[in-house]
């Protein structure tokens, strides 16, 4: 029987919720499937802060770089706002993506069709989107050196450098080209080289590199146009490959077109050793402990960790198909809910969900 050891990092927030859904999902499928899944729990984040000081300590850090995969629900809270920055949970996320070498961020944003009224847009501007966000994920303007506060002057003032090499452009642009192979090969490059050197750099290297594949439409957007587009004509896009900082903000935003945030994972990966899977969105502190939260999208990360970090493929599925089955029968978190449909709690729906795998 194969056997896999992953760690799962639960985090702040509602993150206990929704993992404890997701544990209860995977050992169901481990079962089902004949996998053998050892759960290591570690604390991470907040929860890491208070008990050791450090949101990412280095005893959790080393388990992730033992494991096969890494499943993480969310960190943070406005608690920890006024800790020092290398205190704060945020902090502690990037030391695991950078310690783990986390370069390519995947987030896929796909319309599920039950879910179409739940978006703010109309139903035929989002009916047909599909697109995977590729984000570059340990450089740019989140770890650019040098950064800081200025303190000689008159006033406050404070920098970060937004940098990249070629190199590192080339390797998330790999990446990117790998999967727009495996869909409708159309990459578009998201950038503002209007204004910064560093985009003109990424716009030329992408376009360089991407010439080596005959079979990849490649364009190029301004970053602000992009985010226009994104609401004008989403469907248009099919892989968006963009830098640290753009893609944080533009998977947000394409995140809403499915109609909640809760429903969207990810993956961060490396060429070789562990990934890490997890929601795109927060730890939602404001409904923590009310057993409301929407626990899909943990659930499609667990579906993705499977996927692409395990290779048991046909759980992953499995998962993914209850997914939707239980959204088509009309079931909702309260995230999800119009007039029409059931309110379930966060461990209902992963009830639910455990009913039809
Ligand atoms: C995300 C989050 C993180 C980011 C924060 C929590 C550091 O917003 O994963 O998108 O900015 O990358
Ligand atoms: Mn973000």
């Amino acid at each position: 029987m194969k056997k896999y050891k992953i760690v799962l990092l639960s985090g702040d927030g509602i993150g206990p919720e929704i993992s404890e859904v997701s544990k209860l999902v995977l050992k169901k499928l481990s079962k089902n499937y004949n996998f053998d899944i050892e759960i290591i729990e570690k604390l991470f984040g907040g929860i890491a802060f208070e008990k050791y000081g450090n949101p990412a300590p280095d005893e959790t850090l080393n388990q992730c770089k033992k494991s096969d995969a890494v499943l993480l629900a969310c960190v943070g809270d406005i608690k920890y706002d006024s800790l020092a920055r290398e205190l704060r949970p945020e902090s502690g996320l990037l030391k695991l993506r950078s310690a783990l070498n986390l370069f390519a961020n995947i987030r896929p944003v796909k319309i599920r069709k039950s879910l179409i009224d739940s978006s703010t847009l109309k139903q035929e501007i989002v009916e047909n989107v599909d697109l995977i966000v590729v984000r570059e994920l340990i450089g740019g303007i989140y770890f650019g050196n040098p950064r800081g506060h200025i303190t000689n002057t008159k006033i406050p003032k404070a920098f970060n450098t937004m940098v990249y090499d070629s190199a590192e452009i080339e390797r998330i642009t790999e990446i990117a080209i790998k999967i727009a192979n495996q869909r409708n090969k159309k990459i578009c490059s998201v950038d503002k080289s209007n204004v910064l050197e560093v985009s003109q750099l990424w716009r030329d290297t992408v376009l360089n590199f991407t010439s080596k594949d005959k079979n990849i439409s490649l364009s190029n957007m301004y970053v602000d146009n992009a985010a226009m587009q994104l609401v004008r004509d989403p469907s248009q896009f099919d892989v968006i490959l963009t830098s640290n900082l753009f893609g944080d903000i533009l998977s947000d935003l394409a995140a809403m077109l499915t109609g909640s945030i809760g429903m969207l994972p990810s993956a961060s990966l490396n060429n070789n050793g562990p990934g890490v899977f997890e929601p795109v969105h927060g730890s939602a502190p404001d409904i923590a402990g009310k057993n409301i939260a929407n626990p899909i999208a943990m659930l499609l990360s667990a579906s993705m960790m499977l996927k692409i970090g395990l290779n048991e493929e046909e759980a992953a599925e499995n998962l993914e198909n209850a997914v939707d089955k239980v959204l088509s029968k009309g079931f909702r978190t309260a995230d999800l809910a119009d007039r029409s449909s059931e309110v379930l709690t966060c461990s209902e729906m992963g009830k639910k969900i455990l009913d039809e795998i």
